[in-house]
């Protein structure tokens, strides 16, 4: 069902999302041909660049102009455990380790394990607890360095963060958080604090190292209201505003406007098996083919609407030929939604393949990526 308004804060994302009117609304910067080429000068450009799955940023051609300077940047992104990780999860974090490996810099991940315990009536401790350690793996499995990659966990680490967030809280009411969150004067206080924790490690490593150092921080838009609130508060501490770039949501299996979620009934986990990625890309996944081959061939289908292709083209499929090709017969007809799903069973399955092996590998690893000071 499409709503009328859609919704975008950090914990409830519905309705048809208008990403252009979010570029309008919250001031964040589209990514031009100006910011790809000075990219470019590092690496070529990643496909989900180039495809505008990150569309979008704040302060980039300042991160490049100091980069460019020797002033490095670090990032910074994270992930509150409340379930297992899916493919929508996946894709920025890959992105993420793109940027580390082109830059050679430092990836601070925070693990707000407090955050869907005070956010969602069902989820306690416990479960934030069964969850944090298997959504560790999934990052570790992705092949960051573990030299230059730091997890965070609010509640482990909450001795050092505890104070830089009092600082930050100081600087923000109630007010400002009632409109950024949609909370209102029944919220529980825990959500009202909240975003002062996710704030820190945007500036918790210029704490650490002594000396201001600029932040980059990819994320999906829905996170866009915590930082566009950091960027008012850390200059008021001393810091420099943190920098984003940002990406679009990938589309659940049903097609539905709004992003994977684990609430929709049917979500691709990397933990699921290839007959269940089989069954569920076959049964749900929503098709822009035709209702008879017939008429697929005559018609053609349409490759905007149907998920398999919008996972092929946002995260999947690296090579652009093969894609264009894909894109083109399944347009024309040449292309069947069978065959179109089959390719993409294949590509969930051997990405799947690899990465449940690293999982596996990473249960030994964990250690090395908790920051310890
Ligand atoms: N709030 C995010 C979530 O719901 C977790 C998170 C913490 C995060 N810090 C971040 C996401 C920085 C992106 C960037 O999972």
């Amino acid at each position: 069902m499409r709503r009328a308004h859609p919704s975008v804060t950090p914990w409830e994302v519905s309705g048809e999302i208008n990403y252009e009117k979010l570029i309008k609304e919250f001031g964040v910067e589209k990514i031009d041909e100006k910011i790809l080429e000075r990219i470019k000068k590092h690496s070529p450009i990643h496909y989900m660049l180039k495809r505008k799955v990150f569309f979008a940023g704040r302060d980039l051609k300042w991160i490049l102009d100091e980069y460019d300077k020797g002033n490095k940047f670090f990032l910074y992104t994270g992930r509150a455990p409340s379930g297992k990780v899916h493919l929508g999860h996946i894709m920025p974090w890959l992105f993420t380790k793109w940027l580390q490996d082109i830059f050679d810099v430092e990836l601070w991940f925070q693990f707000p394990d407090e955050e869907k315990m005070l956010f969602k009536k069902d989820i306690s401790f416990s479960d934030t607890k069964k969850f944090l350690e298997d959504n560790m793996l999934d990052v570790i499995a992705l092949g960051f360095n573990p030299k230059k990659t730091h997890f965070i966990i609010d509640t482990k680490h909450a001795q050092l963060m505890y104070k830089p967030a009092c600082e930050v809280a100081k600087k923000i009411t109630f007010s400002m958080v009632k409109t950024s969150f949609g909370l209102n004067e029944s919220s529980n206080i825990g959500q009202i604090f909240y975003t002062s924790m996710q704030a820190v490690p945007a500036f918790l490593p210029s704490i650490i190292k002594e000396k201001n150092i600029p932040c980059l921080i990819p994320h999906a838009v829905d996170q866009d209201p915590h930082f566009r609130l950091s960027r008012d508060i850390l200059p008021k501490l001393g810091y420099y505003k943190p920098a984003s770039i940002q990406c679009i949501f990938l589309p659940p299996l049903s097609g539905n406007e709004g992003k994977m979620s684990s609430s929709e009934q049917y979500t691709i986990y990397t933990t699921d098996s290839p007959k269940e990625v089989k069954d569920k890309i076959n049964k749900y996944a929503f098709s822009g083919g035709q209702a008879t081959l017939d008429e697929h061939r005559k018609k053609g289908g349409n490759p905007y609407i149907d998920v398999s292709f919008q996972y092929l083209r946002m995260l999947l499929e690296e090579d652009d030929k093969k894609l264009k090709q894909i894109h083109d017969d399944y347009k024309f007809g040449k292309l069947t939604t069978g065959e179109l799903k089959k390719y993409t069973i294949e590509k969930i399955n051997s990405f799947l393949e690899k990465h449940q092996k690293e999982r596996e590998k990473a249960k030994k690893k964990i250690d090395e990526f908790i920051y310890t000071s």
